[in-house]
């Protein structure tokens, strides 16, 4: 979609969240942000604030279902969304050797249920007025099961997944989704890595490259293409020759207890 006014974006408190708020920022547009950490989400509201947004903050998590349709049903009373992205997400892999029930779970239930309970609702309204925009932030990480992060690369599998599925059905409705596909961006998340990322982009290039995949409506935004193409190939590719290739691929660090 073309110039958006009414932007909703989950996990806007850092990183790619925050990088798009900036980015969409400027004078009649009206954004709705949420993340847990007040003070961050409050330093968004005025980065935008000052390239003259309209910025509407919630303390939300996105894996409480009732609080998250609570929130867009606020929202919907006086504004239409034209375009709503599901971006909050975290990471976490077997640097301890495997991943614990409750990391799983942690992960399936931010990256998946939190997606699901914010684009629901927003689907809803949207099929009303037979227009608007669902972007959903996955990652090249879905594309082939990771044993450096299981988890993390199955949840942000089904999302995209998911989302091709939803655009298909939802085309005829006025609905547009897209799936986003980002390689090694700069952020909190990757700040924690202690290995190589290739092709490691700043959040800013990755947001311009979304902003531009969303207003051309692109059914999947995979990037860079130079990684997209590895991993694409590497699906191609017998698993008997893939497995030892990914096996040795360093670990993401566990999560915290
Ligand atoms: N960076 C990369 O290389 C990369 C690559 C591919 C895909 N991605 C995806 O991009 C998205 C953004 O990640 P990022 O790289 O920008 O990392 P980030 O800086 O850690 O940002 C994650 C955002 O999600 C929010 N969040 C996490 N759990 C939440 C919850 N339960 N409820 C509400 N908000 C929550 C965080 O805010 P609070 O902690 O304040 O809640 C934060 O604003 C994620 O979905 C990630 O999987 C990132």
């Amino acid at each position: 979609m073309l110039n958006p006014q009414n932007i909703l974006i989950t996990g806007a408190s850092s990183g790619i969240g925050r990088a798009l708020a900036i980015a969409y920022s400027k004078a009649g547009v009206n954004l709705f942000l949420c993340a847990r950490n007040q003070e961050n989400l409050q330093q968004t509201k005025t980065l935008c604030e000052n390239l003259k947004a309209n910025v509407y903050i919630k303390i939300l998590d996105v894996c409480d279902q009732l609080a998250s349709k609570k929130w867009l049903d606020e929202i919907e009373q006086e504004y239409s969304l034209d375009l709503v992205i599901a971006n909050a997400g975290i990471s976490a892999g077997t640097s301890q050797g495997t991943e614990s029930f409750e990391q799983v779970q942690e992960i399936f239930n931010t990256n998946l249920n939190g997606v699901l309970n914010i684009i629901h609702p927003a689907i809803e309204k949207m099929l009303k007025r037979k227009n608007g925009q669902i972007a959903v932030i996955s990652s090249l990480a879905g594309f082939r099961g990771l044993p450096s992060s299981p988890a993390y690369s199955a949840s942000k599998s089904a999302v995209r997944v998911y989302c091709e599925g939803l655009r298909g059905n939802l085309q005829k409705f006025g609905i547009k989704v897209n799936a986003v596909c980002p390689g090694y961006v700069r952020s909190n998340m990757t700040a924690v890595n202690n290995f190589y990322m290739p092709f490691l982009m700043d959040t800013d290039k990755a947001c311009d490259i979304i902003i531009k995949g969303l207003a051309k409506n692109k059914s999947r935004i995979a990037f860079p293409f130079a990684l997209y193409f590895v991993v694409w190939l590497l699906t191609l590719i017998s698993t008997k020759i893939t497995d030892p290739l990914f096996a040795m691929l360093p670990s993401k660090s566990a999560m915290k207890k």
